[in-house]
C-alpha cells in the first residue's frame, strides 16, 4: 500500500554532469518497496505542486531504513530536486505501481537499462534469486556512464555499450542482448529505459519466443490512477486493443502485451 510520506534526506550527492542521487530515510518505503516501483516526489510549491514527479526506487537499504533515487535534471521539478539538501524533508507518495515479477524459477535473467532506465534494475538484481544475472547498459556517451561498479558487484557480467564508441561496445544495448539472446537462453529479460529501445527488445524478444519485462517511462500526472495522463495500449487475451494506465497497472508490462507505435 501507498502511503504519503514526509522523510528526511540523509545524502545528496552529484553522480554526472546532470544526474544526482539523493538517500532517503524512509523505514515505510524501506520494508515495502518491491523493485521495478517508484516514489512520486512533490518538487515545488504553488500550481506546479500538483503535479509530482515519479522517480524509480534504485536500491534498498532495509536494514538501515533507506533508499536510493537516482535522477536526472530535466525541467523545473527535478531542478529543485537537485537543490535538497541533506536534513530536508521530502513530501513523497510510495511505493507506487506494479513492479518486475521476480519468480523464483527464473534462474538466468538478462537486465538492460538505458539512460536512467538503468536505475531500477540495480534493485531488481539485489532482489533476484538467479543464479545466472547478466547486466546490458547503454549510454549516449562516456559522460554518461554511471554506477558499474554497483552494477558488476550484483551481476555474473556487466556489458556496456555507447552510441558513440566512447565507453564499452559502439552501439546500441539492445545488439549486445540480440548477440546473446539465442546462445544464453535467458527465463526472463527485464528492461528499461527510452520508447525506441524498449520497442526494439519487445521485437527481439518476440522474435526469439524469449519472455520479457518492460517498464515504462510514461509521461504522468497524479500517478496513482486518477487522471489517465499516463495511458498506454495494451493487446488484451483475445488480440483486441485497450489503454491501461502505466502509473497503476504498470510500470511493468509484459513486452508482447504493449503495442508500439
Ligand atoms: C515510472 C517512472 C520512473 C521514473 N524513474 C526515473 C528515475 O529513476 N530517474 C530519472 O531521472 N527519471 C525518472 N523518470 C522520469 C522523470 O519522472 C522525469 O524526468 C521528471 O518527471 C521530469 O520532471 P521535471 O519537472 O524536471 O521536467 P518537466 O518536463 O518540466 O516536467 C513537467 C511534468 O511532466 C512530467 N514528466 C516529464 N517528463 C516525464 C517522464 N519522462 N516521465 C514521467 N513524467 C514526466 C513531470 O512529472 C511533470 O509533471 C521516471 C518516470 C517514470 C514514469
Ligand atoms: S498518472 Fe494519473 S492515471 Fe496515471
Amino acid at each position: 500500500m501507498s502511503k504519503l510520506l514526509k522523510e528526511v534526506i540523509t545524502r545528496v550527492e552529484r553522480a554526472t554532469d546532470s544526474i544526482f542521487r539523493i538517500t532517503v530515510a524512509s523505514e515505510y518505503i524501506s520494508a515495502n518497496a518491491a523493485p521495478g516501483q517508484f516514489v512520486n516526489i512533490k518538487c515545488c510549491d504553488g500550481a506546479q505542486a500538483l503535479l509530482r514527479r515519479p522517480i524509480s526506487i534504485c536500491s534498498v537499504d532495509r536494514s538501515k531504513g533507506e533508499f536510493d533515487l537516482y535522477f536526472q535534471v530535466k525541467g523545473a521539478g527535478t531542478e529543485i530536486l537537485a537543490g535538497k539538501k541533506r536534513g530536508d524533508t521530502l513530501d513523497i507518495l510510495g511505493p507506487l505501481g506494479r513492479g518486475f515479477d521476480l519468480d523464483i524459477g527464473y534462474r538466468r535473467i538478462a537486465a538492460v537499462g538505458g539512460g536512467i532506465g538503468i536505475f531500477p534494475l540495480l534493485f531488481l538484481l539485489d532482489e533476484s534469486k538467479a543464479v545466472v544475472k547478466r547486466s546490458y547498459l547503454g549510454f549516449r556517451s562516456s559522460g554518461q556512464v554511471l554506477l558499474l561498479e554497483e552494477f558488476g558487484e550484483r551481476s555474473t557480467s556487466l556489458e556496456t555499450a555507447t552510441e558513440d564508441g566512447s565507453f564499452g561496445s559502439k552501439g546500441f544495448v539492445t545488439d549486445l542482448l540480440e548477440r546473446d539472446i539465442i546462445s544464453e537462453e535467458f527465463d526472463m529479460i527485464y528492461a528499461c529505459g527510452p520508447y525506441p529501445m524498449l520497442r526494439k527488445i519487445s521485437e527481439i524478444a518476440g522474435k526469439h519466443g524469449a519472455r520479457c519485462q518492460i517498464s515504462m517511462e510514461q509521461r504522468m500526472g497524479c500517478g496513482f490512477g486518477a487522471c489517465l495522463t499516463c495511458a498506454c495500449m495494451t493487446y488484451t487475451d483475445d488480440g483486441s486493443r485497450h489503454y491501461v494506465r502505466v502509473c497503476s497497472d504498470g510500470p511493468v508490462f509484459n513486452s508482447e502485451d504493449v503495442v508500439f507505435e
